[in-house]
């Protein structure tokens, strides 16, 4: 068993909060694995290299040097440039889709998530934690929530952060396409695992959905005799 709560689910399901909020009510470490797609999605798009397998991206893949959570101001490092804040952006959501389609990415981000939550007790967060990643983790999330919520939940999230020059309709097919590429990928699509506990967010607040999955996870954490 690995001492993972994994963590997987659609775009604004709310996956992140609950991953977020679930980490600090067991003081463990929550790692989000979208932060690395985006960060390396930003970094080509930024080196002017071209989103496809080949020398040139496998070169740029085998000198990156990619730190997380170097800090508690510093989520994602590259190359020594913190991008916390940039791959927030809207345009970093869609470098980040095309480039999770790689199977190099993939496999460079794959060992380092690996690495990462062996060593410790932690909640990670991302596409396919429980089906790829950690696939013997203890305890297993899918968390979903309709389109339109989600593209709601989106828009106040951009509006927060003063982008507010994009529209709920463009919002909502910006979603669905996003869903369609995550779920059709031939590489580590976006699926539940059999084994993961269903969660819909849709008409639940925060502090219910957690409640709900500590609960869970307590359970199966003495199941397997860990401590949390
Ligand atoms: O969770 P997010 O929106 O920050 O993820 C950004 C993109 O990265 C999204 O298109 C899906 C992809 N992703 C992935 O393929 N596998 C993961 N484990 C996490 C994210």
């Amino acid at each position: 068993m690995q001492k993972v709560i994994a963590i997987d689910g659609p775009s604004g399901s709310g996956k992140s909060s609950v991953a977020r909020r679930l980490a600090s009510y067991f003081k463990i470490t929550y790692i989000d694995t979208g932060a690395m797609f985006r960060a390396i999605g930003l970094f080509l798009d930024q080196e002017g290299i071209a989103f496809e397998e080949g020398p040139e991206l496998k070169t740029a893949l085998s000198k990156l040097k990619l730190e997380y959570a170097v800090d508690d101001k510093k989520l994602v490092v590259i190359n020594g440039h913190d991008v916390s804040t940039l791959i927030r952006e809207h345009r970093v959501s869609g470098l980040a889709s095309v480039v999770s389609q790689l199977p190099s990415v993939r496999s460079f981000l794959l060992d380092f998530q690996r690495e990462l939550g062996t060593k410790i007790v932690c909640v990670m967060e991302g596409r396919d934690i429980g089906t790829v990643v950690f696939p013997q983790a203890f305890c297993k999330f899918f968390v979903t929530a309709s389109v339109e919520i989600r593209a709601r939940r989106r828009y106040d999230q951009l509006v927060e952060m003063g982008q507010s020059d994009i529209s709920m309709e463009q919002l909502i097919e910006d979603v669905q396409k996003r869903d369609e590429l995550d779920s059709n990928r031939k590489l580590a699509p976006l699926k539940r695992a059999e084994d993961a506990q269903l969660v819909d967010t849709s008409r639940m607040n925060l502090e219910e959905v957690v409640e709900s999955l500590a609960s869970i996870a307590r359970e199966k954490a003495q199941a397997i005799g860990l401590q949390l």
